[in-house]
Formats: structure tokens, sequence, C-alpha cells
């Protein structure tokens, strides 16, 4: 039997909660789980340097088929080496399969069994993307970790097409899996639809199983149920996913829904809630999130974080970041993304010793008391 190219090795398990650490070994090197992942859509995390990425403690940063293969294309960019050389990032990258995407950006979407034609929203030209094409660009891009095409459907759909749907997205795991064309240096994985309905996410999870993946996603969550209905679905979803792979949660990156999804057994998560709030001048910090722009921080000339130990939080205060959005700066944008990324890479490293001394639940409750979720 071929090795595969991903593996996951689980080192322990936290004795009161199904919190898992981990490490998970790529052809770029053996990362740490649970992890965050900073996403880079257009082969950037906007307005951070990869050396900066690797200052605050990156490992994973996630890619998009859709974004790049519109723009530059991914024969540009197999021509420029693949991704990583292309942006110069020599350690592990996921790329989304661009099946989100073009359900959240496109226009004038049509699905059949053979894939989505629709019309893209940068020039408006009529584009098709089958679980093969989505396979060549991804085996282009090569990165670590790929996705399987999916439809994402919307949480509140009928029964009945979310069971369609599902299963459509699974005969196209099948036909990525037969598509993929390097097998011994990219990682296919899954994802886990079926919306709130465990039955249709029963038979998903183990139609993607038998087809013996490197690893697992859950998809369609985050995507405006409750928190507490996301929580019922991970309750019974992990349960047919294997123990020994990764379990990725796909768009998940506020502090209680990282803590909730870990303590349920997921390993990996990406968001861009950390990078696109920081833009904005939201700043997320062990007291909660404050809003750098507001009139109060003007001549506020304490730290951004005094509990952080990244270039941003140790060398600026707040009245300098207000300063620079209040005029615009750029340097506003770098600051509050590699901040705020800070932030949700050691609140990762925290739970992952955490978990590692079974202490995760005191973590949690320190954590979230503090950043303010039980303030009335
Ligand atoms: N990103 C967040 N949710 C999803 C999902 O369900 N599918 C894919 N492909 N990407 C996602």
């Amino acid at each position: 039997m071929t090795k595969l190219p991903v593996t996951y090795e689980l080192l322990h398990v936290d004795k009161h909660t199904g919190a898992r650490r981990g490490v998970i070994h790529t052809p770029h090197g053996d990362w740490q789980t649970p992890m965050f992942m900073p996403v880079g859509t257009q082969a950037t995390v906007k307005s951070v340097q990869p050396r900066e990425l690797k200052e605050i403690g990156s490992q994973f940063i996630l890619g998009n088929t859709y974004h790049l293969w519109i723009r530059p294309g991914d024969d540009l960019i197999a021509k420029a080496g693949g991704l990583h050389k292309f942006m110069d990032w020599d350690q592990a990258i996921l790329t989304d399969s661009g099946g989100f995407q073009v359900f959240s950006l496109a226009d004038s979407r049509s699905i059949t069994e053979k894939g989505v034609t629709f019309k893209n929203n940068i020039d408006g030209s009529t584009m098709f993307l089958s679980p093969e094409v989505a396979m060549k660009i991804q085996n282009n891009l090569g990165a670590d970790i790929m996705m399987q095409l999916d439809e994402a459907v919307p949480y509140f759909e009928s029964y009945d097409y979310i069971k369609q749907s599902t299963e459509r997205s699974a005969r196209w795991a099948q036909r990525a899996l037969k598509a993929h064309k390097k097998t011994d240096s990219q990682a296919l994985f899954g994802i886990v639809q079926g919306a709130g309905f465990k039955k249709i996410r029963e038979n998903s999870a183990k139609d993607l199983v038998s087809l013996g993946l490197p690893g697992y996603a859950i998809g369609g969550l985050s995507v405006g149920e409750s928190k507490a209905e996301m929580n019922r679905v991970l309750d019974f979803t992990t349960q047919w996913l294997p123990e020994n792979k990764p379990r990725y949660l796909m768009g998940v990156g506020a502090p209680d829904s990282l803590f909730d999804s870990v303590i349920r057994g997921i390993d990996m998560f990406d968001c861009v809630l950390p990078t696109r709030i920081a833009r904005k001048g939201s700043l997320m910090t062990r007291f909660g999130r404050i809003v750098i722009t507001n009139h109060k921080y003007k001549e506020d000339f304490s730290q951004l974080d005094e509990d952080l130990d990244d270039y941003a939080s140790t060398h600026f205060t707040k009245a300098y970041l207000h300063h620079l959005f209040n005029t615009n700066e750029l340097l506003a944008y770098n600051l509050a993304s590699i901040h705020n990324l800070r932030y949700l890479l050691k609140l990762m490293e925290d739970m992952r010793t955490a978990i590692e001394n079974d202490q995760l639940l005191d973590l949690r409750e320190k954590v979230l008391e503090e950043y303010g979720y039980n303030r009335p």
C-alpha cells in the first residue's frame, strides 16, 4: 500500500472532553493540532507577509480554487512552480475546492450531476466547474491538502433537497478521487454535508469514509444556524469519522465556537473573521473585541494587548492604531491583521497545552469569561 501524503497522529485525548491533541504530517512539515489556518484567498493573507505569518506561529494557510482559477489562472501558478513557490510559503497549504465560493459569490448558477455552470463575479464570463476541473486546478496549485468539490447548500433547505444534494456531493468525491493525478504528494479530503439532518450526515460521512480518504471536513455549518444547532450537528457527526484521520470544520473562527468544536473532537479550522474584522478596525483581545476607531482610543497609550507577544501588540499603542485607521494609512491593515491572527493562533497554542494537561474546560471558562461571552 502506498503511503498517504498526509497522515494524522493522535497524541492525547483530553480526559474530560473529546478534545484531541495531535500532529498532521505533510510534505511541507509536521504541524500541531488543534490548529487555526489563516485564509489567503488570493495567494496572500491580506496585508500580511509570509515571514510575518511564520513569526506569529501560522502553520497551514488556506488558498482558494475559485479565485486563483479566475486570476491569475492555475496554469500560470503551475508555471511559476506551484502555489508554495509563487507566494513564497514553504509550510503547508490547504486549498478549498471552489464549491463554497461558487455558491456565495457567483451569479446565474445552474447545477447538474456533471457540475456547476456560473458567471464569475470578476468579469461576468460563464465558467464550468466539475469535480474533475476542481482537481485539475488544485493539482496545478499543488497544495498539501485539497478539498473535493461539493455543493454548499443553505442550512434551512428541505430534507429532500439536502438529501439529493449531499448524495451528489458524495458522488463528486468519488469522481474527484478518480481525477486526482498527484496522490503521492497531495491529499484529497472529503466534505460531510447534510445540514441539520442526522441521517443525511450519517450517510454522507459513511459514503466518504468508504473511499479511505486521508482526512474529512465537516461543511455546511456556520452559515446562519445557531451555535447550539452547530454543536448539535457536531455532537452526532464525529462518531462516523475515523479516529486516525484529521477532522476539519470549515469556516469557523469565533473563540467560543473554536472551544465548542475542539471539545467535540475537531482538529482544524479556518475563517476569514480575524483578518476581515481587522481591516474594519476590530481587534480581538483577551478582554473581548475592541473597535479601535472609537474616539475613546484617541489618547489611549496602552499596548494593543498586554498579553500578546507579537510585533503589533508589543510595539504599538491603541492611540497609534486609532490614528492609522483615522487617516486610512495602509499599515493599519497589516498591524491589525497580525494582531488578530496572533490572538487566535495563541489561543490554539493555549488549547493544545491545556489538552495535554486535561485542563481544556478550565481554559475555556477563563478565556470566555474574560472575553466577555458571559457579560450581560
Ligand atoms: N467553507 C465553509 N463551509 C464550506 C463548505 O461547506 N464547503 C466548502 N467547500 N467550503 C466551505
